[in-house]
């Protein structure tokens, strides 16, 4: 695929490989390891406006920076235009130059508060709200869907109220909320969302591999495309569609995974929440469901390291411990 760099407002990102936004994931861990490999732009998981201005710790703990993130963008979730203003002109964001608002969310304690995906359907309040944010002088960016339901889409006019409204930048997931992650990204929904607007568009969903970036970009015309489960499961991803050379040993990286979360929060944090990304990182490998019924007992990283360390190792037979 044509790599090449995209201009949002007055920045410029490395690349149009962007990591996405991805509740319980996308932690400064994940996104070093994601840059690491040459992700172009990464974000934060989604973060509440009210949480922000309640000062709540659980969601200030989502605005760790990733030791290598030059331009770090966070993503924020709300529906009153004010209190999201204010929340971007908080010292909390200060260190956050590009703020992406989430209008895809489909989750129901999220839709039915009226926010993330809900606001699909309410044009005018997300225009009134993107240019709150912008008016808080930080760069804003938006990801949305192509709508609600199976054949209702509203990407083109969505999209056209967010660059109206100040916008710099559009992702595309191209589901509608119905489909909350399942089933093939809708093409040409992305593509009329890139002819409505002259800001850059950037595509998403059902990335896995080389072959799905080139056929999103080829099919939409988008800009870039935002990886997501595609670089939970292989973050080496990048690498590849950036035609780096690269060598991944999965246990090395889980260790380093871990080293990097070990900094940060006490080991039995560590050993409990690192769990689920270790299974996006084990997709595929044989042996792991039982590996899983192991590793979902333990509460600390050395034996979490030490099943990972015979997991790989254990029986050179069984073609585990490669080199991917
Ligand atoms: C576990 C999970 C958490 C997610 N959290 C967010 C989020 O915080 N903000 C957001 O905009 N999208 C979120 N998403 C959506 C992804 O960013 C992405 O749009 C979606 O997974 C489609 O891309 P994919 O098919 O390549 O995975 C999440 C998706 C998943 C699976």
């Amino acid at each position: 695929m044509r790599i090449k760099r995209i201009p949002i407002g007055r920045y410029l990102t490395e690349n149009n490989l962007f990591f996405a936004p991805l509740a319980g994931f996308s932690d400064f861990a994940m996104r070093e390891i994601c840059l690491s490999y040459g992700a172009g732009l990464t974000f934060t998981e989604m973060v509440s406006c009210k949480g922000l201005l309640f000062r709540n710790a659980n969601t200030e703990a989502l605005l760790v920076r990733a030791p290598s993130e030059t331009l770090p963008c966070v993503q924020i979730f709300g529906n009153d235009p004010e209190i999201m203003r204010r929340a971007l002109e908080s010292e909390a964001l200060a260190p956050f130059p590009i703020a992406d608002i989430n209008f895809g969310c489909p989750m129901p304690k999220i839709y039915n508060n009226g926010e993330g995906s809900a606001l699909l359907a309410d044009l005018p309040l997300a225009g009134r709200i993107v240019s709150a944010c912008v008016a808080s002088g930080k760069t804003i960016t938006c990801k949305i869907r192509i709508g609600l339901t199976e054949g209702n889409p509203v990407t083109a006019d969505f999209a056209k109220v967010c660059e109206d409204s100040g916008a710099s930048l559009i992702t595309v997931h191209g589901r509608t909320r119905e489909r909350i992650y399942a089933g093939e990204p809708d093409y040409r929904e992305i593509e009329k969302a890139k002819k409505a607007v002259k800001i850059p568009v950037i595509a998403n969903g059902g990335i896995f591999s080389e072959e799905d970036a080139e056929r999103m970009m080829n099919e939409t015309g988008a800009d870039g495309v935002m990886l997501a489960r595609g670089a939970l499961e292989k973050p080496w991803l990048f690498s590849s569609l950036l035609k780096k050379p690269y060598s991944v040993d999965k246990k090395s990286l889980i260790y380093r995974h871990i080293d990097l979360l070990k900094g940060r929060y006490d080991d039995r944090t560590v050993a409990v929440s690192f769990r689920k990304q270790l299974c996006y990182y084990l997709k595929g490998e044989p042996g792991v469901t039982r590996f899983k019924e192991k590793i979902f007992r333990l509460t600390d990283t050395e034996s979490l390291k030490e099943e990972i360390a015979s997991f790989f190792d254990g029986d050179p037979g069984d073609e585990k411990g490669r080199t991917v």
